[in-house]
């Protein structure tokens, strides 16, 4: 039997990160130039149940069995298993590897869930659709890091821009002109549930004040789809950066990411903010395609470890 592998890109969130996770609306788009991989190989000798894992980039050599049942590779196989009505898994060897960085506001564990959501239901023999997958990642996230909006599973099982609230039917963007973004990284690791939490509870100590930090950045992301709409990518700079500073007040920032926003606006950027959970991971920048190289620079002097340069096109360029 040939090898079956699958593949999910990272994401970014562009507008509306903890809001979304308040039934705020979102706004992300995926990152193909990082992706998460899965091969899953048949191993006709072993017995029906041994699936030994190889995730070199997480230095993790173990068999399922040894996995605790709250790690979220067991919580993805037990949950797929269950979906399919199917009691164990063949014999096989999976190997996981990715390039989305990981803690850094890229979406690499729902990347990773959905590869190897798409690479095990087809080794099984029945392929799950989208729809499936997307809630199957989901349910991981739901399980690992308590309350997640979903946007991250949606716009990576999709691979295509969204407007998406919690709950509804995801949107997929329109746009008039295609975006370019650069995406750096400040080299600081941070934990989404962690963020996310501390939000929770900063929102339960003061729900007013944090309930209009929301609406808030809600009226932004509403604005923002607007401005991608009509192509007026200045106006959408200026949002970004109103987004950031909500953020901030959010609590959520962190010195290094306001360092390369800053770093990011003062070489000419549109507009600049963290995207993610924050208090680390990446910040993006709006540019346009001939000052990318001049704030990538500065981006990379003010202390960014790595940058990844992502193109948003319209429907249309993609079609034709
Ligand atoms: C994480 O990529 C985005 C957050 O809004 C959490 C979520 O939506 O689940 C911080």
């Amino acid at each position: 039997m040939p090898a079956i592998s699958a593949s999910a890109p990272g994401k970014v969130i562009l507008f509306g990160e903890h809001a979304v996770v308040y039934g705020f609306p979102s706004i992300a788009v995926p990152v193909t130039q990082v992706r998460a991989k899965a091969i899953i190989l048949a191993n006709p000798l072993g017995k029906t149940g041994q699936v030994e894992i190889d995730a070199p980039d997480i230095d993790l050599h173990t068999s399922l069995s040894d996995l605790p049942g709250d790690h979220p590779f067991a919580i993805l196989f037990s949950s797929l298993l269950d979906r399919l009505d199917i009691k164990a898994m063949p014999a096989c060897q999976v190997r996981i590897t990715s390039s989305i960085p990981v803690a850094a506001g890229l979406g690499s564990g729902a990347a990773v869930s959905v590869a190897l959501g798409r690479a095990i239901s087809s080794f099984l023999g029945h392929p799950m659709p989208d729809d499936q997958i997307s809630d199957l990642a989901f349910q991981v996230e739901k399980k690992y890091h308590g309350n997640p909006s979903g946007v991250d599973n949606t716009v990576i099982t999709y691979s295509q821009p969204v407007y998406y609230m919690r709950g509804q039917p995801f949107e997929r963007l329109r746009l008039a002109n295609s975006i370019t973004v650069l995406i750096a990284d400040s080299g600081i690791q941070s934990s989404t549930s962690r963020v996310v939490e501390d939000v929770r509870l900063a929102w339960q100590s003061d729900s007013k004040h944090y309930n209009q930090l929301f609406e808030i950045i809600g009226q932004i992301t509403t604005q923002a789809r607007e401005m991608i709409a009509k192509g007026r990518i200045l106006e959408l700079g200026a949002l970004m950066v109103k987004n950031h500073q909500a953020l901030k007040e959010l609590g959520v920032s962190y010195p290094e990411l306001d360092r390369l926003v800053e770093a990011a606006t003062n070489a000419g950027a549109s507009g600049a903010k963290l995207c993610g959970a924050g208090r680390g991971g990446n910040m993006i920048a709006l540019v346009q395609p001939d000052n990318a190289d001049r704030i990538s620079k500065s981006l990379l002097s003010a202390g960014a470890t790595r940058i990844i340069k992502t193109r948003i096109e319209p429907l249309s360029n993609l079609e034709s």
